[in-house]
């Protein structure tokens, strides 16, 4: 009967040790860019839509950390309220509140902003985070489409009724995770961001229909996607880093360096960093027309 010598003790070690260390560089790799800003908010307010989970709850979290008042603009008020209590737990700050907002109703969005210019004094920073995927085939009670309305048009709608306030506490910034929207020569900058390929719900209309894909993809979702932390880096960049003001406009993406290095890297992930955005992103006809549209459809204009 053969022996385990020593030495194949030491290779099976070898062995271990390096594919250990293989996979911690590729986590590394994979979670991308941090934002390494230590800028303080103390005295700014801070809305983020989305906040309860996922990406919106770890950029809140950051936002209180660094000092802000942060408001979780959230549809499902007792999921929030259990976030609320843990940001404030693990940040000290205190000034966490809840607001309820429902992106899929245009009269929550105004409801929600009314309340808002009612009783705060500031708004520094907004940040459209919330969003669906693939969600069936419903119908708002505005008549849109789930995922239109709720990704573009309750936040288009949300980012113009609170434009004022932005204005008068400039400079700010508003912040679109995977919008369009651009509001620009205000004092007000604006970024739109890719976050990467985030482990949170946002694939939960998904799993409803193929509940096996769940167990297929747990493991390369664990290897291959960035936790909701490492998903926020680019959100809490594009809100806090210091002199971006001049980029207002721009899209943020993958870090440009890495992009020759690593081809696929730019697919998957996304970093704290300037990207082009895709050729209808940068056509200001397109923008113009798809303004026009969503103001319609929202009913901006009868507003003024
Ligand atoms: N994860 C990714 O890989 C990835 C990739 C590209 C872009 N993004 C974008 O990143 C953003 C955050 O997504 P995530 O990955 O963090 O997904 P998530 O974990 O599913 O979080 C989405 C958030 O949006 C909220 N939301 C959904 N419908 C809403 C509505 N009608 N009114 C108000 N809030 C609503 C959800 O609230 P409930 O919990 O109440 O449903 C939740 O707080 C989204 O805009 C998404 O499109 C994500």
């Amino acid at each position: 009967m053969d022996r385990v010598t020593s030495s194949d003790g030491v290779n099976y070690g070898a062995v271990l040790a390096l594919a250990a260390i293989s996979f911690m560089l590729l986590r590394k790799w994979i979670a991308g860019g941090v934002c390494k800003s230590c800028a303080r908010l103390d005295g700014k307010t801070v809305v983020i839509t989305g906040a309860n989970t996922g990406i919106g709850r770890e950029t809140a979290r950051d936002m209180a950390h660094r000092g802000a008042r942060v408001i979780m603009a959230c549809r499902d008020l007792t999921r929030a309220e259990s976030t609320a209590e843990y940001i404030r737990r693990s940040t000290g700050n205190g000034n966490v509140v809840i607001r309820h907002l429902n992106l899929a109703s245009l009269y929550s969005v105004r409801e929600f902003a009314k309340e808002f210019i009612a009783t705060e004094e500031r708004l520094d920073i907004l940040i459209n985070n919330a969003g669906v995927m693939m969600c069936p085939k419903w119908i708002t009670e505005d008549g849109f489409e789930t995922q239109l309305a709720v990704n573009h048009l309750g936040h288009f709608l949300l980012t113009n009724l609170l434009l004022g306030m932005l204005k008068r506490s400039s400079p700010s910034r508003v912040v679109n995770v995977s919008s369009v929207a651009h509001v620009g020569g205000t004092g007000v900058s604006s970024y739109c961001l890719h976050p990467g390929v985030i482990r949170t719900e946002l694939n939960r209309h998904i799993l409803l229909w193929y509940p096996m894909l769940k167990t297929i993809l747990s493991l390369p979702s664990m290897l291959l996607m960035k936790t909701p932390w490492q998903g926020a880096q680019t959100s809490i960049y594009c809100a806090v880093i210091e002199g971006l003001e001049r980029k207002s406009g721009c899209y943020f993406r993958m870090a440009a360096q890495l992009k020759a290095l690593f081809e696929l890297r730019p697919l998957l992930y996304s970093d704290c960093a300037e990207k082009h955005p895709a050729p209808e992103g940068e056509d200001d006809a397109v923008a113009r027309r798809l303004w026009e549209e969503s103001a319609q459809l929202v009913g901006l204009n009868n507003l003024h």
